[in-house]
C-alpha cells in the first residue's frame, strides 16, 4: 500500500462577513494544527463565484479572509496561506476529475439541492462541478488530512471516491510511472462535530449564519469589545439558572449554545464550564462570557482592522503563498499528465 506524508489543506470562502462559527469551526483548529502537522490555507474564491458576487466585496473579501487567518495566528511562512485563483492547477485537474466523478455522484450532493432551490434549471454548471473542484483543491496537493465542519462531509467522501476511482481506472499507468498501487490519498476529513457547531444568538435551533437578517444573531469577528459585550447580553436565554450536568442542557438549546461556545473559546469541555457555573443565573454567566469572549476576540479584530489597512501586504502574503502552492501543484499536475498519456514539454 502506497504511503503518504501527513499534510493538512482546507479551505474558507471569502463571501460575507467571517462569525464566531467560523472562528470556532474552522480558523481556531487550523491555528491548532499548524503545531503538528504541514498545513495549506486557501481562500477558495473560484468556489466563490459559483453564486453571484459583487467583484469589489469579492476582492474586500478575499482579502479579509486573508486578514482573519493572520489575526487569529496563523503563520504564513511556516505554512502555506494563499488564494485559489492564483494557482492555476486547481482549476486544471478540476477538469480531470468532472471526467472521472459521475453524474449520479453529483446528483446526490445535498449542499447542491440546498443551493440551487427549486429552480435547478438555472443553477450554473459551476455550483454543480463545485464538489469537484474543491476534490482539486485537495488532491492537487496530495493533503491527507481536511479539517471541515459537518456540512462538508459529503464533499470529502466524493472526493476520496474521486481519488479511489483515479487510482483503480489507471492502476497500471499509475504503477508503470513509477507511483506504486495509489497516486492520490484516500484523504481523512476531521469534522470538527457539535461541540464546535456555534448557533444563533437569538435562536438556538438555528446554525449562526453570515446570511441571519439579524446581526445580532452573530458574532462577527470584526466586531469590536462594546459590541461583542451588547450582543451577548440581549442573547437569548431562559429563565432557569445553569445546570450541574451536561444532560440538564438537552432541551435548553441557547443555553446549551452559550455553554459551549465558553468551553471552546476557552479550550475545556461543557462539562468543566458547568463545574464552574452550575446554579448561576445568566445575568452572571453573560457577564463571565462576555470576559472571555472580549479577551479572545477583540485583539483578533483589532489585527485584522490594522492588516486591512495595509493590503499591499496581504497582497504580498498571497502572492508568496500562491508561488509556494504553485511549486506543489505543479508537480502533481505533471504526474497526472503522464498518467492521463498527455503530452507535455519537458
Ligand atoms: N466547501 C468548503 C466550504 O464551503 C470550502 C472549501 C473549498 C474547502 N475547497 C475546500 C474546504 C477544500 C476544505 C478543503 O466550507
Amino acid at each position: 500500500m502506497a504511503t503518504f506524508n501527513e499534510l493538512v489543506f482546507s479551505g474558507v470562502q471569502p463571501t460575507g462577513n467571517l462569525h464566531l462559527g467560523n472562528y470556532l469551526g474552522a480558523i481556531k483548529r487550523f491555528v491548532t494544527m499548524q503545531d503538528t502537522h504541514e498545513c495549506i490555507y486557501c481562500v477558495v474564491d473560484m468556489h466563490a463565484i459559483t453564486m453571484p458576487q459583487d467583484p469589489k466585496d469579492l476582492h474586500r473579501q478575499i482579502r479579509e479572509v486573508t486578514a482573519a487567518f493572520l489575526a487569529a495566528g496563523i503563520d504564513p511562512t511556516r505554512h502555506i496561506v494563499f488564494n485559489q485563483s492564483q494557482v492555476p492547477q486547481h482549476a486544471e485537474l478540476a477538469w480531470v476529475f468532472n471526467c472521472v466523478a459521475r453524474l449520479g455522484w453529483l446528483n446526490r450532493m445535498t449542499q447542491f439541492k440546498d443551493k440551487a432551490g427549486k429552480d435547478r434549471e438555472n443553477a450554473s454548471v459551476g455550483l454543480y462541478a463545485y464538489p469537484d473542484l474543491m476534490a482539486a483543491d485537495i488532491l492537487v496537493y496530495r493533503a491527507t488530512h481536511v479539517p471541515v465542519g459537518e456540512d462538508q462531509k459529503q464533499h470529502l467522501e466524493l472526493t476520496r471516491d474521486i481519488a479511489q476511482k483515479f487510482n483503480n481506472d489507471w492502476s497500471a499507468s499509475i504503477a508503470e510511472h513509477g507511483f506504486g498501487d495509489a497516486f492520490f490519498p484516500l484523504t481523512e476529513p476531521m469534522i470538527a462535530g457539535p461541540a464546535t457547531r456555534v448557533m444563533s444568538l437569538r435562536d438556538g435551533a438555528k446554525k449562526m449564519s453570515k446570511s441571519d437578517p439579524s446581526d445580532y444573531s452573530r458574532i462577527n469577528l470584526t466586531d469590536d469589545a462594546d459590541t461583542i459585550a451588547q450582543k451577548i447580553r440581549k442573547a437569548k436565554t431562559d429563565a432557569e439558572p445553569l445546570p450541574s450536568e451536561v444532560e440538564g442542557l438537552k432541551a435548553r438549546p441557547e443555553a446549551d449554545n452559550l455553554v459551549a461556545i465558553y468551553a471552546a473559546l476557552t479550550d475545556v469541555t461543557p462539562a468543566d464550564v458547568l463545574r464552574d457555573h452550575a446554579g448561576s443565573q445568566f445575568s452572571g454567566f453573560k457577564s463571565a462570557l462576555v470576559d472571555v469572549a472580549v479577551a479572545k476576540l477583540a485583539p483578533i479584530a483589532d489585527d485584522m482592522r490594522r492588516l486591512m489597512a495595509d493590503p499591499g501586504h496581504i497582497d504580498a502574503v498571497l502572492a508568496d503563498g500562491s508561488a509556494r502552492a504553485r511549486v506543489l501543484a505543479a508537480e502533481t499536475m505533471n504526474a497526472v499528465k503522464d498518467i492521463l498519456g498527455f503530452v507535455r514539454a519537458r
